[in-house]
């Protein structure tokens, strides 16, 4: 009897808890995970990747040509498209192969604002996509501003590459390839 009563009792607990973490599952913005350093995760310091363009499939490219300029181009094998990403502690640093300069902006984070090198560091964010998680988005540290091929994932080779405020579109999302 004291038994029946207790089965009942743990079956409308379960059954009251089942409720309560219905009415509060996580939006998809909560299940967005950041990318910290660690084992599981493709995404290490001091390895070195190509950064494909979702959309384009075009790759973050340094010019050749001014050793400046940040846009997508075609895949060609150099290392003025390889990234070393390193953890800085706050965020994450990608340091060019060819020049070792880092991927930074130039000017105030907003829509439009083209991507470009220093000789100084800059800490970005990483996060999973949360449409696709194989993919990533880089963003401006706790801002909604990330980077973006522009004109909608444009896949011709010199088309800029800037920060736009987050939305669904593909082209804001790069796959991450080890070289
Ligand atoms: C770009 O940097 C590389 C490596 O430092 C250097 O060999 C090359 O001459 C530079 N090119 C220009 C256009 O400054
Ligand atoms: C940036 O672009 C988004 C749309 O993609 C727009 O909603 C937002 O207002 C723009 N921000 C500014 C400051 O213009
Ligand atoms: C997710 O993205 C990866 C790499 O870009 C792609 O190979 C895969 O097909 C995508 N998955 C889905 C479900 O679209
Ligand atoms: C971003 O926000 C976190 C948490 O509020 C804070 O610890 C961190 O210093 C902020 N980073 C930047 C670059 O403002
Ligand atoms: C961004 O770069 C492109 C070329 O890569 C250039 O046409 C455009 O003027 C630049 N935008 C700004 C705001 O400097």
């Amino acid at each position: 009897m004291l038994f029946t009563k207790l089965a009942l009792q743990l079956i409308s607990l379960s059954a009251l808890t089942a409720f309560t973490l219905a009415a509060v599952l996580p939006t998809r913005s909560d299940l967005e995970s950041r990318v910290y350093p660690r084992a599981t995760e493709l995404i290490q310091s001091g390895l070195v990747f190509t950064i494909h363009n979702v959309k384009a499939d075009t790759v973050v490219d340094l010019s050749a040509g001014d050793n400046s300029t940040i846009t997508g181009w075609s895949l060609n094998g150099g290392k003025n498209q390889q990234w070393t990403t390193l953890w800085s502690g706050q965020g994450w640093n990608f340091q060019s192969v060819a020049t070792g300069l880092y991927l930074g902006i130039t000017g105030a984070a907003g829509n439009g604002t083209n991507l470009t090198v220093a000789s100084t560091p800059t800490d970005w964010d990483i996060w999973h996509d949360t449409v696709n998680e194989t993919n990533y988005r880089v963003f401006v540290p706790n801002t909604t501003v990330n980077w973006d091929l522009w004109g909608f994932g444009d896949a011709t080779s010199g088309d800029p590459i800037t920060l736009w405020r987050t939305w669904s579109g593909i082209h804001q999302t790069w796959r991450f390839v080890q070289v």
